[in-house]
């Protein structure tokens, strides 16, 4: 306890801050022009504008963002990122006519890439991936979480949850895990379901949960991965042992994923292209986040758009993230997604901030912890050399990051 009021850690001052918190305004990015944050043990202990700053303050650090625009830090909240190998073949194969499902009847697709994921060894699968989460957390990202789902096996899950929770301090950035054991029929079950989702719910949730592996669990709901009925046996298991759920629903047909989503009150409904009117009414009574996934609609060259009109109108919060993955989205940048956002889906570009500020932390049941620049919060930060927040938006392919803060400390901003 720092027994002297306001005897900060660090300040930050000269900031123009987008606090992406409703208690400062109308303006979508909370905004405050010369505003000051500070922080005291890791996290955030005032906020305001520089000329209300209370008489005798005092920083053990005074960074000074010459005029730059400060954020929360970024949230990728849906990423599949330890995985071995890659699946640039399969691309070609889709450009020269071949569709996603094809190539995973055929056996490719996501069980190319659990081939490859099993013979790695855990160092291997720790060097790829950290490659590119290195790459995301350049771009001013302080959280990403990471989904199992590559391994089908109890000990591959294991083993990529492991690599995800270590990876958090190799790449300075907080991450956290989701069991998707229900991602596809490995080929030692094929024809049998049912019986790799009682392993699912028998053998792999019990262990990974002990283990302390995963903070939640998801499953792709989808007539190439897992039924209604499956995934809900998976979330009943879930339930029991009182993890957190989020669902892959209604991506590539409507199977009604998203209103089992929101029945077991899941954290968010990931994808959602081909959801209906219904579901995300139900979506919005059980307060389940709208994941959204514009790199994975790009890449795949969907044309049925999320049903963008209806979340707005039910005020369903929607997030995004970079979906990265070796089939859908081999995709690093959280920047790029704004810009697909933005382009593709017609979000506004405060939308689009807010879809990897507030409404992600949400997404991941850490609205309390992240996503917005307000006292209590964490001081995960992110500073940028822009001259207005829809900056972020607009230009694709660059990085005006020049600065990054988790729970107050600097850390390196260049991949
Ligand atoms: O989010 N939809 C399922 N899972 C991934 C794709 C995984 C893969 O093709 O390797 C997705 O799009
Ligand atoms: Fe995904």
């Amino acid at each position: 306890m720092n027994p002297h009021a306001n005897h900060w850690d660090a300040i930050w001052l000269n900031a123009q801050l987008a606090t992406m918190d409703a208690a400062y305004g109308d303006d979508p990015y909370g905004a405050i022009a010369d505003g000051a944050v500070a922080m005291l043990d890791g996290r955030i202990a005032w906020v305001g504008r520089r000329a209300e700053l209370p008489a005798a303050w005092r920083a053990t650090v005074e960074h000074d963002c010459g005029g730059a625009w400060l954020t929360p830090g970024l949230i990728d909240c849906h990423t599949h990122l330890v995985y071995a190998g890659s699946r640039a073949a399969e691309f070609e194969q889709r450009l020269q006519g071949a569709s996603y499902e094809e190539i995973a009847k055929a056996g490719g697709g996501i069980l190319a890439t659990v081939r490859a994921t099993r013979a790695a060894s855990e160092r291997e699968l720790l060097l790829q991936s950290a490659k590119r989460l290195h790459a995301i957390c350049a771009e001013g990202v302080t959280t990403v979480e990471i989904k199992s789902g590559y391994g089908l096996d109890t000990v591959t899950e294991c083993r990529i949850l492991s690599v995800a929770r270590q990876l958090a301090a190799i790449c300075a950035v907080t991450v956290k895990t989701s069991f998707l054991g229900a991602h596809a029929l490995p080929p030692e079950y094929a024809g049998r379901a049912d019986d790799y989702v009682a392993l699912v719910c028998d053998e792999m949730l019990p262990a990974i949960h002990a283990a302390g592996l995963a903070d939640a669990v998801d499953a792709f709901c989808e007539d190439i991965a897992f039924s209604a009925q499956q995934t809900a046996r998976v979330f009943d298991r879930a339930r029991s042992l009182g993890l957190a759920v989020k669902l892959h629903a209604d991506q590539l047909s409507d199977l009604g994923g998203a209103r089992l989503a929101a029945d077991y009150a899941a954290l968010s409904a990931d994808h959602l292209e081909h959801s209906s009117p219904a579901s995300i009414d139900a979506m919005a009574a059980a307060g389940t986040v709208a994941v959204l996934l514009p790199g994975a609609y790009y890449f795949l060259r969907e044309t049925r758009l999320p049903p963008i009109a209806s979340l707005r109108a039910q005020a369903v919060p929607m997030a995004l993230a970079t979906d990265c993955n070796p089939g859908t989205s081999p995709c690093t940048s959280l920047l790029l997604i704004l810009n697909l956002a933005c382009t593709l889906f017609r979000l506004t570009p405060a939308e689009a901030l807010a879809g990897v500020t507030c409404h992600a932390a949400q997404a991941l049941g850490m609205q309390q912890q992240a996503g917005r620049i307000a006292p209590g919060l964490r001081a995960d930060l992110a500073l940028w050399d822009i001259a207005r927040p829809a900056e972020l938006a607009y230009a694709f392919g660059a990085n005006p990051c020049i600065g990054r803060y988790l729970a107050g400390s600097a850390t390196p901003v260049c991949a």
